[in-house]
């Protein structure tokens, strides 16, 4: 039976990744990869996580189950961080990293009734899938002028009006991938009010707070937007706020009424116990000492803000280029590790294949994979093709 398969492309990131092992030119740069890589190309372990790690290998006693929910502490401690005061009524479940969560949010809407989830274009590539998977329909909604670095309100709002009630969004909180651009507060109360108005449902995903502005200044645009909306979903991930990508670090919060909130929970516990029963503890356990130890997190938090420091020097570095036609200045106003540049697909081939730099076939570059000695070879290769 399973010769019927029909074969699967493989992921286009994965293929970039693959190319870039294979290329032998010893001046090759890697843009393509989503991790943060310190000044000397390494994504190190950050210092909280490995002395929590430390803790961990001396005080556990036991390995047995953790529960349905998964680490309760962990999930107080992580709505905490994200949503302040408003993280106590949330319902919550720990989730097999960010990519989990929205898997489980997803099948959480299907469950109450959606079928179509809108997904504003550029979005992270993986949304489609995910949705699909989860039996709904993704809906593209245009959202972003690559040309002109801007967001299209006007064409996001206006899409918005073409839905039905029961319809869902999903917006990226902050730090956006691929775009790096943000909305503002004025732009978050807006869309607040047009999801309200039209019955969206909305699904917030969090995969970078503290990439930005800070850990607090990066979730100021998302506490807004949800006070102002009776219902949401949201699906965090720890993956890149901890540097812990592999442990598979996540959560799923949803705000709903108080009433909402036992049924909310048992559907969430049912669709985890169906699909993978419990989440792994180790990452989870991590994040909960880090945060829970007034030492470890503020040596966290330093950390932190020197890779987001790293970041913002790399992208002011890259907004003093003058490239020809690529509005490079707007660079540096982007937020975290993404960018996408207004390039050609032929333009990405010439820079893999005439200068060794890797970026994705929609020219997303990792700003944070960018070494600082290889900047100004960046830059000269742009000015080549661009
Ligand atoms: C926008 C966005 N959401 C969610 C995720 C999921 O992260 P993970 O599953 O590694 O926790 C990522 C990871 O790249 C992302 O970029």
């Amino acid at each position: 039976m399973l010769e019927t398969l029909a074969p699967k492309a493989p992921d286009s990131l994965l293929k970039i990744i693959k190319m870039f092992r294979e290329d032998l030119r010893r001046e090759k740069i890697d843009l393509g990869v989503g991790v943060y890589k310190d000044a000397t190309g390494n994504t190190p372990v950050m210092r909280a996580v490995k002395d929590a790690e430390t803790r961990l290998l001396t005080n556990q006693k036991t390995k047995t189950y953790v529960g349905q929910q998964g680490d309760v502490e962990f999930l107080r401690l992580v709505g905490e961080l994200v949503f302040g005061d408003a993280g106590a009524d949330m319902v919550s479940i720990q989730a097999v990293g960010g990519t989990g969560a929205l898997r489980l949010g997803c099948d959480l809407l299907r469950e109450s009734g959606a079928k179509r989830v809108v997904l504003p274009a550029p979005c992270w590539p993986n949304h489609p899938s995910i949705v699909r998977a989860a039996g709904m329909a993704p809906i593209d909604a245009p959202f972003f002028n690559i040309g002109e670095q801007r967001i299209d309100m006007d064409a996001l709002l206006g899409a918005f009006a073409q839905l039905e009630r029961g319809d869902a969004v999903i917006l990226q909180a902050v730090c956006h991938n691929p775009l790096g651009a943000d909305f503002s507060l004025e732009q978050w109360a807006n869309l607040a009010d047009a999801l309200n108005a039209h019955g969206i449902t909305p699904f917030l995903d969090l995969a970078y707070q503290g990439f930005g502005d800070g850990i607090d200044e990066d979730v100021v645009g998302l506490r807004a937007f949800l006070a102002r909306v009776p219902e949401a979903v949201i699906a965090v991930s720890e993956a890149k706020t901890f540097g812990i990508y592999r442990e598979r670090v996540g959560a799923l919060y949803v705000k709903t009424a108080e009433k909402a909130r036992a049924v909310v929970m048992s559907n969430l516990a049912a669709i985890a116990r169906a699909n993978y029963s419990m989440p792994p503890d180790h990452g989870a356990a991590i994040v909960r000492e880090v945060l829970g130890d007034a030492v470890l997190r503020q040596s966290w938090r330093d950390e932190l803000d020197d890779i987001r420091a790293h970041i913002k020097r790399t992208r002011t570095a890259l907004a003093a280029a003058r490239v020809n036609s690529l509005p490079m200045h707007l660079i540096a106003a982007q937020k975290g590790m993404f960018s996408t540049l207004p390039l050609s697909e032929a333009q990405v081939v010439v820079l893999r294949e005439q200068h060794a730099i890797y970026m994705t076939d929609t020219a997303r570059i990792n700003v944070a994979g960018l070494r600082e000695a290889d900047i100004p070879r960046f830059v000269e290769a742009l000015k080549a093709v661009a």
